[in-house]
């Protein structure tokens, strides 16, 4: 993508031309899913001037992240910054960049009806700057869960970006966000259009370009947790994009460096405890492990890694190491996996 003019572009169609969510052209920038009954609860204390800004397309605020430090990338006006500020509560903290002036006006006048409405005054800051800079506005390695709502799609350098986050996350903690892909790279013609820029489209990530991405960076296993179908349904915008398919996709991002390739047998065993708040009787960790409460389950290495040695950890009992090896780890889906490799998958 093209950088000429690129950042004036974006920041007018945030700052200027968009006024809430009404006026945007696509479905993109709005996520379809529904969220957790807990985060319906949250939102009710967010300011209206804020929920009416909200230009997301997924719901990528992680519940059970009491006391934990959050960054959210393109915050815009704040709503999951306020959502996690509800959720890690007076000892947490949350941290949002965004390079465009006027949503950041909007986030840091909003605080004090929150204030009020939370009874507290939440370590929350807001901070104007580019997500390709990370390592000039966030110390490295001091982030628990770095959330992004609808935002990577819209940088020109998302190598960049994932870096930056690989940084800024402490050892064990991860990248929980929600973007715009596309089931092929997108066309010249697609990647120049503005209106397609500002909606989020036009720089959305070839899903296998994106996982290759993930690898070089060292977020070795990147977990799907959900998808849903975005549509295009402005006819001049449609035929521009003609066969092009979009999805919005929630993937978890681990910096964990022992993750592996493939998911090896190591025998190893998860329970989850049942106590990441919302998740009393069962945890998905993402659209293909569902732990049921008390229920051990076999589990490969890498997942092993996501739910013993990342913030999850206290939530899980893991038992068994990698000492012996049993062979890659079969789960018999016998579908593609998320690294691209046809074969078993877990
Ligand atoms: C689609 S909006 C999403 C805003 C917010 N996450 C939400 O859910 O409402 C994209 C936001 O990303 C910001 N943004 C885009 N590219 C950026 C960059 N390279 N650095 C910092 N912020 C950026 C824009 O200013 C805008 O506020």
């Amino acid at each position: 993508m093209s950088t000429d003019g690129h950042y004036d572009n974006i920041k007018d169609y945030y700052g200027k031309v968009l006024s809430s969510t009404k006026d945007l052209k696509t479905s993109a920038c709005c996520a379809a899913e529904k969220p957790h009954p807990i985060i319906r609860q949250h939102l009710l204390q967010i300011p209206e001037a804020v929920l009416s800004r909200f230009y997301g397309c997924g719901n990528p605020v992680p519940l059970g992240i009491e006391g934990l430090s959050v960054l959210d990338l393109g915050c815009g006006t704040g709503r999951d910054c306020y959502l996690a500020a509800g959720l890690v509560g007076p000892k947490g903290a949350v941290i949002g960049v965004d390079m465009t002036e006027e949503q950041l006006k909007v986030a840091r006048n909003s605080l004090q009806e929150f204030e009020q409405n939370i009874g507290y005054k939440p370590n929350m800051r807001f901070v104007q700057g580019f997500i390709e800079a990370l390592d000039d506005i966030i110390p490295s390695s001091s982030i628990d869960v770095c959330i992004s709502n609808c935002v990577i799609n819209l940088s020109p350098d998302k190598e960049a970006v994932l870096r930056g986050v690989y940084n800024a996350l402490k050892p064990g903690g991860e990248f929980y966000f929600s973007d715009v892909y596309a089931d092929r790279r997108i066309p010249a013609h697609v990647q120049s259009q503005k209106v397609l820029q500002g909606e989020c489209l036009a720089g959305a990530l070839y899903v296998q370009d994106f996982l290759r991405l993930c690898h070089k960076i060292g977020f070795t296993e990147p977990r799907r947790l959900s998808t849903s179908t975005i549509d295009v349904t402005d006819p001049d915008l449609s035929d521009i994009c003609g066969n092009i398919k979009f999805y919005s996709i929630t993937y978890r991002l681990f910096k964990l460096p022992e993750l592996e390739s493939i998911c090896e047998d190591y025998g190893q065993v998860a329970t989850y405890l049942g106590t990441l708040q919302g998740h009393k009787h069962y945890y998905d960790l993402d659209d293909h492990h569902q732990f049921v409460t008390g229920k051990p389950m076999l589990v490969c290495g890498n997942t092993a890694d996501m739910v013993g040695q990342s913030w999850l950890g206290k939530h899980f009992k893991v038992e068994g190491d990698r000492s012996v090896h049993f062979g890659v780890f079969e789960c018999g889906t016998g579908k593609e996996n998320d690294n691209g490799r046809a074969g078993p998958c877990c």
